[in-house]
C-alpha cells in the first residue's frame, strides 16, 4: 500500500526503513523523502515507524530474562 503518494513510497518501503535503523520522522525524510512534499502522509508513516519500534520492544523483551539466570 502507497503511504507517501508523492514519492512513491510504500508501507513496505517504511518497514525496511525502519529495520534498518531509521526510528524518526526526520530520518525517514532524509532516507525516502517521505513526507517531504504535501505532508499528508506524515500520520501514517509515523504510525508505521511507531508500530515497528513498539514490535522491536517486545522482541528485545523475549529476549530480557526476567530473571537472573543464577538467583
Ligand atoms: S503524500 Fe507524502 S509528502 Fe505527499
Amino acid at each position: 500500500m502507497y503511504v507517501c503518494i508523492c514519492h512513491g513510497i510504500t508501507e513496505k518501503d517504511i518497514q525496511k526503513a525502519a529495520r534498518s535503523g531509521v526510528n524518526s520522522i526526520s530520518k525517514l525524510a532524509s532516507e525516502t523523502g517521505a513526507t517531504t512534499g504535501c505532508g499528508s502522509c506524515l500520520e501514517m508513516a509515523e504510525d508505521i515507524l511507531q508500530q515497528h519500534a513498539s514490535q522491536n520492544t517486545d522482541f528485545l523483551q523475549i529476549l530480557t530474562p526476567s530473571k537472573p539466570y543464577f538467583a
